[in-house]
């Protein structure tokens, strides 16, 4: 069975000393919660941090973006080595990220090749605006974003996909369960004609988009839908805990 995985993505929020606080409040209770991989993604500034109080635990951390290039002159990047080195994860083409920052395709393509290379695991996002649901572009408009992001990968291990629709993102509108898992579905299948069946049935699938911890089983239970990527909830020890909670009853 695919691996399921609860990610929670703290965007630009936590100082250091909130960031300590939250980990610490949720460590022992995720620690108990078993069969759902768990990982934290905070801000790059604490990442050192928290990657000391995650060490032997079993919650992983991970980085929320990445330059692709190793080293240079790119004041105020982080390298893929420099992510590698604190982190199991990286999120990858986000839709804040393509929205306020000019990510494209071919920018995330870069960067998933470069967590391969240093041995990142990246989860990359894709999810279509509202006006592209609406004009009924989602499907191909998502699958564009994974053909791009994916362009001459040919392993895919460790890869995880976040679908994320853009107008569910801290809207509190989250999609319904059939909506996500109509295009987990869609995912599945072009990872499948990417790189064919068992290994596409090996890649965990989150959904994000307002998921909290009344919405969280209904997710999981949906047959492509391997997990989810947390915003806001995230930021709140009890509520991750119990999406987590969630995602280990919905698949035992
Ligand atoms: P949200 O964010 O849970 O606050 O909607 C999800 C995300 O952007 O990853």
């Amino acid at each position: 069975m695919t691996i399921s995985i609860v990610a929670g993505n703290w965007k630009m929020n936590t100082t250091l000393r909130e960031a300590t606080s939250l980990v610490s409040e949720m460590k022992p209770r995720l620690d108990d919660a078993q069969g759902v991989r768990k990982v934290v993604c905070p801000p790059f500034v604490s990442l050192a941090s928290m990657a000391d109080l995650l060490r032997g635990s079993t919650i992983s951390v991970g980085a929320q973006n990445m330059h692709h290039e190793d080293s240079g002159a790119y004041t105020g990047e982080v390298s893929p080595l420099m992510a590698a080195e604190l982190c199991e994860y990286v999120v990858l083409g986000h839709s804040e990220r393509r929205q306020h920052f000019g990510e494209t395709d071919e920018s995330v393509n870069l960067k998933v090749k470069a967590a391969n290379r240093v041995g990142l695991k990246p989860i990359l996002c894709v999810g279509e605006r509202l006006d592209e649901r609406d004009e009924g572009r989602a499907e191909a408009l998502v699958e564009r974003q994974l053909r791009g992001g994916l362009e001459g990968e040919d392993s895919v291990s460790g890869l995880v996909v976040a679908y994320e629709p853009v107008w569910a993102i801290g809207t509190g509108r989250a999609a319904t369960p059939d909506v996500a898992q109509d295009m987990m579905a869609h995912i599945r299948s072009v990872l499948t004609s990417l790189y064919g069946g068992s290994t596409a049935s090996d890649v965990p699938l989150l959904y994000g988009g307002s998921v909290n911890a009344a919405n969280a089983t209904d997710y999981m239970k949906e047959s492509d839908i391997d997990g989810a990527l947390v915003g806001g909830a995230s930021l709140d020890a009890d509520s991750f805990v119990e999406i987590v909670r969630a995602a280990a009853e919905a698949r035992p």
